[in-house]
């Protein structure tokens, strides 16, 4: 596994995720809130089969689930061991990668990236480059679907199942700015929750479509 994106974060992260996947598993065994109409619009204009790649991917369960059964063909990437175990042994048709998202390169280029509940839990300073990233790794009119906090925080850590994990995220307008920066529109733009001003930070839900290239054309 290639380690060099690896800072507290990802380590705090990994360890944690290790720790709960057997819980998590159990938890996280469908879609909550409008996830599926999120996928449907992220699929919208995409082809058919289309080549996905699910960042932070987890268990697999629900988002790469649907999509596999939708006849697409799914890379899934995660840098806890015990959460890709899940998915491979559940979904063994796919291709798994345990990696950190700030590590993983490819020479593919994809229809679709996921960074679904993922992009909260790397340290801010590294959004930039990341979305940047994903850009480059999408094929012309490519979507992206990805959620972030929905406010104005510090990093933070929380805890759930008992374990702590790391957080951080850009207030939303700032999210905007970079995803417009890395050549994204938007297609959808909503709170998932909305902060409740203590330890809900809120969510923010985003799919987005590359933009076209602009070629000069030579006078
Ligand atoms: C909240 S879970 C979401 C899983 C899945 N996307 C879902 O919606 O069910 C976050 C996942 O992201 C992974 N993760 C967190 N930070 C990561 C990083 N920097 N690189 C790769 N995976 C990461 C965790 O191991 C965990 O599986």
């Amino acid at each position: 596994m290639a380690t060099s994106g690896m800072d507290e974060f990802n380590r705090k992260n990994r360890d944690s995720y290790d720790a709960i996947a057997s819980r998590w598993n159990a938890a996280r065994s469908g879609f909550v809130a409008r996830e599926q109409t999120y996928l449907d619009a992220f699929l919208d204009g995409l082809p058919d089969p289309a080549q996905l790649l699910d960042l932070g991917c987890g268990s697999g369960r629900p988002l790469a689930e649907y999509l596999l059964a939708a006849g697409h063909r799914v890379t899934g990437v995660d840098q806890s061991t015990a959460m890709l175990a899940l998915a491979r042994e559940r979904f063994p048709q796919a291709r798994w990668i345990e990696s950190t998202i700030e590590d993983y390169a490819s020479d593919e280029h994809f229809d679709g990236i996921l960074c679904w509940d993922v992009l909260f839990h790397i340290d801010r300073a590294r959004h930039r480059r990341l979305l940047a990233g994903f850009a480059a790794m999408l094929k012309p009119a490519g979507r992206l679907m990805l959620t972030s906090g929905g406010s104005a925080h510090p990093a933070f850590t929380d805890t759930m199942f008992d374990r702590e994990f790391c957080y951080d995220s850009h207030p939303p307008e700032t999210l905007l700015g970079l995803l417009d920066a890395a050549g994204f529109d938007l297609v959808v733009n909503e709170f998932m929750n909305l902060p409740t001003g203590g330890r809900d930070k809120g969510r923010v839900a985003i799919v987005a479509k590359k933009r076209p290239e602009l070629f000069a054309i030579p006078t």
